[in-house]
């Protein structure tokens, strides 16, 4: 690749609506030319949940004007494109299939070979773009619909170590939110409550610690913090700052040691790592990015977290790893079927969950 490559790439699996070019240059560190991500949390706010169809007009309205936003802000036209990366799946069909559609739109007007990705390759291998880890790595992707292990081979080879059989953690603190009267999103408001709060006051359960793997369940937690909060309120006729306090401490507190536990199981599974990263929003928390970069040191692995921005859904991590693809021969025909249910890891039996959000990393 003597000028290297420079992938446009689009995502709109679930409420964000996003575009991003990202160039590699032969022997150098890719660069995100431009990454564009229009948001719909508003539009959702009224529901208390992602409605599936008022995010995929909102997608079809949004997508070519953030392509053309992050040709824009590249400073390219679609000539100096060398191929369209689009995430086919997993996520909510609507909006997957508006996003397919785009893309073949625009590869098939302007001669550009289309490549499908895979939303969860895309959060998987961006400590690539990030930071340039090398394979072989352990990725965990902890978010408001996923939490799963995953061991990165190749761009395109990946292995489910273990994963939520139920909720995911980032549900699990919007649903705790919810429970407390807290605002959403929920990941945020418990952690800043949970601030000088006596995690040691309620005791809640760490499921599954006591089974052997990787597999975790989080819906038994968010049971017991509603139990404990009816007690309070049975008992006092309603909560204090300081239980809402103690609440939130003590449940962030079983969350972190639940995934630091399984994340040390997860490491010990395998040789050779080049690194542990994390991805997706509840990476963003303080305390469990402490508990898992110390368990990362003890383990004597170096230990990755993305800047927030490329955490949460963006289309940058969908243009490197369609970069990653296309420089491994892999192109779609314009068949390419926009699917709501995409395993990376397709010889994993099926988790039960899938999360509130439907298939989301
Ligand atoms: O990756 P993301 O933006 O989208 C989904 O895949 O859902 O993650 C959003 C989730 C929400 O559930 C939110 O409450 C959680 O990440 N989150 C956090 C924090 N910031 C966001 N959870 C815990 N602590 C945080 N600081
Ligand atoms: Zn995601």
């Amino acid at each position: 690749m003597p000028r290297g490559l420079t992938i446009l790439g689009l995502e709109s699996s679930c409420d964000d609506t996003a575009a991003a070019v990202v160039r590699q240059r032969a022997g150098a560190r890719p660069e995100i030319l431009a990454s564009v991500v229009h948001g719909q949390t508003a539009l959702h706010a009224d529901y208390g949940g992602v409605v599936p169809e008022i995010a995929a007009r909102a997608h079809a309205e949004k997508l070519d004007i953030c392509v053309e936003e992050a040709l824009a802000q590249a400073g390219i036209g679609l000539a100096e494109i060398d191929a369209v990366a689009v995430t086919a799946g997993p996520g909510l069909i609507g909006g997957v299939l508006s996003g397919v559609m785009c893309a073949k739109g625009i590869a098939a007007g302007a001669g550009l070979p289309l490549v499908g990705v895979n939303h969860l390759a895309g959060h998987a291998l961006t400590p690539r773009l990030t930071d340039g880890l090398d394979f072989p790595y352990l990725a965990l992707l902890v978010s408001g619909g996923h939490c799963q292990f995953l061991l990165v081979e190749g761009c395109d080879a990946f292995t489910r170590l273990g994963g939520t059989i139920d909720d995911a953690p980032g549900e699990a603190f919007d649903k705790t939110a919810r429970l407390l009267g807290l605002p959403q999103p929920g990941g945020p408001a418990v952690e800043r409550t949970a601030r000088g709060g006596d995690p040691a006051r309620f005791s809640f359960p760490r499921p599954l610690l006591d089974r052997p793997g990787c597999d975790m369940s989080f819906s038994g937690l968010k049971t017991a913090l509603l139990r404990a909060r009816d007690a309070l309120i049975a008992e006092q006729g309603g909560l204090y700052e300081a239980d809402r306090r103690d609440l939130c401490a003590g449940f962030q507190a079983a969350l972190r040691d639940v995934l630091a536990e399984k994340s040390r199981r997860a490491l010990d599974q395998c040789t050779g790592l080049t690194g542990f990263a994390v991805a997706g929003g509840v990476a963003a928390n303080a305390a469990i990015r402490a508990a898992l970069s110390s368990l990362a040191e003890a383990e004597g692995v170096p230990f990755l977290a993305p800047p927030l921005a490329l955490c949460t859904d963006n289309a940058a991590m969908i243009a490197w790893a369609g970069l990653e693809l296309f420089r491994a021969g892999h192109r779609d025909g314009f068949d390419l079927a926009a699917r709501p249910r995409w395993p990376l890891d397709g010889a994993a039996p099926a988790l039960l969950g899938s999360g509130r959000k439907g298939a989301k990393a």
